[in-house]
């Protein structure tokens, strides 16, 4: 079973809202190599993991745990690039004629942002398809499994290091540069996994050479050695007696890390008039800060 922690993996810097740049994340999302399918695809590998090999079970068991922090914060990056975007006034009352709305026309997002989810985040991918579970890879065999999943991050990286290419809106380059670090990390969790096994991956599968020498948001990552390192997420984790001494990609020592990061605060999304969002009227929303202990002195401020 898995705990929760009301963090975010990595800080998402502030910045306009971009609903074009929202719609291209949605890809890291809900896309065929996005953030929902490594998730699901390496708990699928943990939960129906066979023999006594605990070592590798926990390579996908702390990966895959990463990676619902990774969809909380691609979808959070989403919702703050597009929170906003269609008007200034999120508090009153707006007058339905002003079109405050009329932003969702523009052909340069996706309509459904504003349409179906008040501004926020899909399981979808960019192009709107819904997240698959087809996409799923669970063969049973644990040396193809980790082969695919190298794959899996390799490809994941390379749509990243393209999604970096669109846009310089510093809260969709926080966490699309973040991500490539990371992304990087698990490469070489899979690869050492492969490499204590006695297979030569590299041999049969080149892993793209995607320079991100000039990204220097990614840089700054990888100072901190965020592309060498791997949490465990767990108190009883083995991942250790795989992921140490040399880089599989010869560039430095890898580390396994015992827990988990320290994260950053999860903004909270304002209410939203313009999409009737949460739709709460005065009684109602004033109960509800009575429930979360909103004292009448902040409710009078507000
Ligand atoms: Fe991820």
């Amino acid at each position: 079973m898995w705990l929760s922690v009301e963090k975010l993996v990595n800080e998402i810097k502030q910045d306009k809202p971009d609903p074009a740049a929202a719609k291209a994340l949605q890809e890291g999302l809900g896309g065929q190599f996005g953030e929902m399918r490594t998730l699901m695809q390496y708990q699928f590998q943990n939960f129906n993991f066979r023999g006594d090999a605990k070592p590798f079970r926990d390579v996908v068991r702390a990966v895959g745990t990463e990676e619902i922090g990774h969809v909380e914060l691609i979808s959070t990056t989403i919702n703050m690039l597009l929170d906003g975007s269609s008007t200034s006034s999120s508090t009153k009352a707006v007058d339905p004629d002003s079109l405050p709305l009329a932003d969702a026309l523009d052909g340069n997002g996706n309509i459904h942002h504003f349409l179906v989810a008040a501004q926020s985040s899909r399981p979808v991918d960019a192009a709107g398809n819904p997240w698959s579970a087809l996409y799923v890879y669970d063969s049973g065999n644990l040396v193809l499994n980790l082969f695919y999943n190298l794959m899996l991050e390799a490809t994941g990286r390379l749509q990243k290091c393209r999604l970096y290419e669109m846009s310089k809106n510093k809260t969709f380059r926080s966490t699309v540069s973040y991500l490539i670090v990371r992304d990087l990390a698990h490469e070489k969790v899979f690869a050492k996994a492969l490499e204590v096994l006695g297979v030569n991956w590299g041999k049969v599968l080149p892993v793209p050479k995607v320079d991100t020498d000039k990204m220097p948001e990614v840089k700054a990552l990888e100072k901190k050695n965020l592309h060498n390192q791997q949490w465990t997420f767990s108190k009883e984790s083995q991942l250790g007696q795989i992921f140490k001494g040399e880089s599989p990609f010869g560039d430095g020592e890898i580390e396994t890390m015992d827990g988990l990061p320290d994260g950053f605060d999860v903004p909270v999304l304002p209410d939203r008039e313009e999409e009737f969002a949460p739709g709460l009227d005065k009684d109602l929303k004033s109960k509800a800060q009575e429930i979360a202990g909103i004292t009448r002195q902040q409710r009078a401020a507000q």
